[in-house]
């Protein structure tokens, strides 16, 4: 029988518990009729704002929303987003030119804000540096982050409804600054983020930039990167890194060759991770590009989500899926001494999302059952845990006396049992979340919301047998003595 192996005296670090954040932007129908459906909605609301994702974002602890974009904050100007709903201007949306829509700005800064504390969540916005000055950020910074009765823009935030200060302390500077984000070249990335990074700073305490990393394994961007920044420093908490999976069949009827293809792309993030980080701990800047994967997933073709193409990248998710989340999150636990945050990408209707909605109809993703599987390892100590068997992906943490360990099957051929064996502690009975599905291509619909659903059990006397289906994925918790 293969083995799992947990060492329990070997701690890799604190697992972050912002790895387990979610991205949404203004893209298709992530905002409008996504999280957003209206006060007047058939959909149960709270300030507009679908009920159901606020409930299961809180049962997941999603502990962070990046927003509002992606491509969108290239050329989104904050100010469009606040003051009276009825006088906000209509924009040319940053894909317009791929689904025709426009911009309403109904939903701005307040409206993010409201919603992220309605979810239990932190906000990280990122700011437009591609198309608006030092000084649009900075006072963007001042109308979220300035005391009551201090600034024009305080003064203009309580008007608008909002006395307290928001203390927004996560701040992107740009993004894809490689591509959409202005087609830089990283040496002009660096001087413009030294100019930025520098005025943004200067606006209020406490706040932590992340800069504009690569664009998957562009070793290339972060070598030159941390080569300027770390010669003369600008004010840096994190460097960010996108990496989509994808090109690997048709989104819901794969074949079995085109489920190991995107195994094998996800399994990627590992080297990418590693890779970029020994550059970083090269140049000293371990403590400034701490790594903020915070944009991730697979991205299939689209069409097949409930809206049948009309919300842009909008994909159905299958046990395939669910699969690339488990083993992207288990190597975000292992490799978690490196990782300051992840947000994947997105949060619904859209790319490998965690909801599906339309008007009334809102529904769980797989991709979701395996955030909130998954959130036990959220603050806890990263363990030394490997299987030995190769299609087995594996990751333990510890956190109040209790073991959390995750394991999937990245085979979607054969079952498999194991065997696991916890070095330096004992334990006995044992809680089991599994998210098997015997059809692998399996996915939830409005009419069939828990087509794939956890399954959960109590096992009084665990004797450590494992059985993990093809291509499942399965949460452990032990009380160890
Ligand atoms: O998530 C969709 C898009 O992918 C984002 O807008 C962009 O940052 C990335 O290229």
């Amino acid at each position: 029988m293969e083995k799992i192996y947990v060492v329990e005296p070997k701690r890799l670090g604190k697992i972050a518990p912002e790895i387990y954040s979610v991205f949404a932007e203004h893209l298709g129908g992530v905002i409008y009729d996504g999280i957003y459906c209206g006060e007047d909605s058939v959909a149960e609301n709270i300030h507009g704002f679908r009920k159901f994702i606020i409930d299961k974002m809180r049962e997941a602890r999603i502990p962070l929303i990046r927003w509002p974009g992606g491509c969108f904050a290239e050329t989104y100007d904050w100010r469009d987003g606040i003051g009276p709903r009825s006088e906000r201007p209509v924009r040319i949306n940053w894909w317009n030119q791929c689904d025709g829509r426009y911009e309403p700005n109904q939903i701005g800064t307040d409206e993010f804000i409201d919603f992220c504390r309605l979810c239990g969540a932190e906000p990280y916005i990122a700011a437009n540096m591609t198309s608006t000055t030092p000084l649009d950020i900075r006072d963007w910074i001042d109308y979220c982050n300035s005391p009551a009765g201090t600034t024009t823009y305080a003064a203009l935030r309580e008007k608008n409804g909002h006395k307290e200060p928001y203390n927004v302390r996560l701040w992107g500077v740009g993004n894809e600054n490689w591509g959409g984000g202005g087609n830089m070249t990283p040496e002009y990335y660096a001087n413009e983020y030294r100019r930025y990074a520098e005025v943004m700073n200067n606006a209020s305490a406490g706040l932590e930039l992340i800069s504009c990393g690569p664009n998957g394994a562009d070793y290339g961007w972060t070598q030159t990167l941390m080569d300027s920044l770390s010669t003369k420093r600008g004010p840096m908490a994190g460097m960010a890194v996108h990496y989509y999976c994808g090109s690997a069949g048709d989104t819901i009827n794969f074949t079995d060759d085109e489920w190991d293809q995107l195994i094998r792309q996800a399994a990627k993030m590992r080297e990418i991770i590693e890779r970029h980080w020994s550059t970083v701990i090269s140049y000293g800047m371990e403590n400034q590009a701490k790594l903020c994967i915070d944009e991730w997933g697979c991205w299939h073709p689209g069409g097949t989500g409930p809206s049948k193409g009309a919300n842009l990248f909008e994909q159905q998710v299958t046990m395939r899926d669910a699969v690339v989340s488990a083993l992207t999150l288990n190597i975000f636990n292992q490799n978690c001494d490196k990782i300051k945050l992840c947000a994947t990408a997105q949060l619904v209707n859209n790319l490998h999302t965690l909801f599906l909605a339309h008007d009334a109809d809102c529904i769980c993703t797989p991709n979701y059952h395996v955030f909130n599987m998954y959130k036990g390892h959220q603050g806890g100590d990263a363990l030394e845990a490997f299987a030995t068997d190769n299609d087995v992906t594996v990751s333990a943490s510890e956190k109040d006396g209790a073991l959390t360990l995750t394991a999937a099957n990245l085979s979607c051929r054969r079952d498999i049992e194991l065997d696991l064996t916890v070095y330096g502690k004992d334990y006995n009975s044992a809680d089991i979340i599994s998210l098997a599905n015997d059809n692998l291509r399996a996915h939830n619909t409005f009419d069939a919301p828990e087509a794939v659903a956890p399954t959960s059990a109590h096992i009084d006397s665990f004797d450590g047998r494992i059985e993990l289906a093809r291509g499942s994925v399965m949460a452990i918790t032990v009380k160890l003595k």
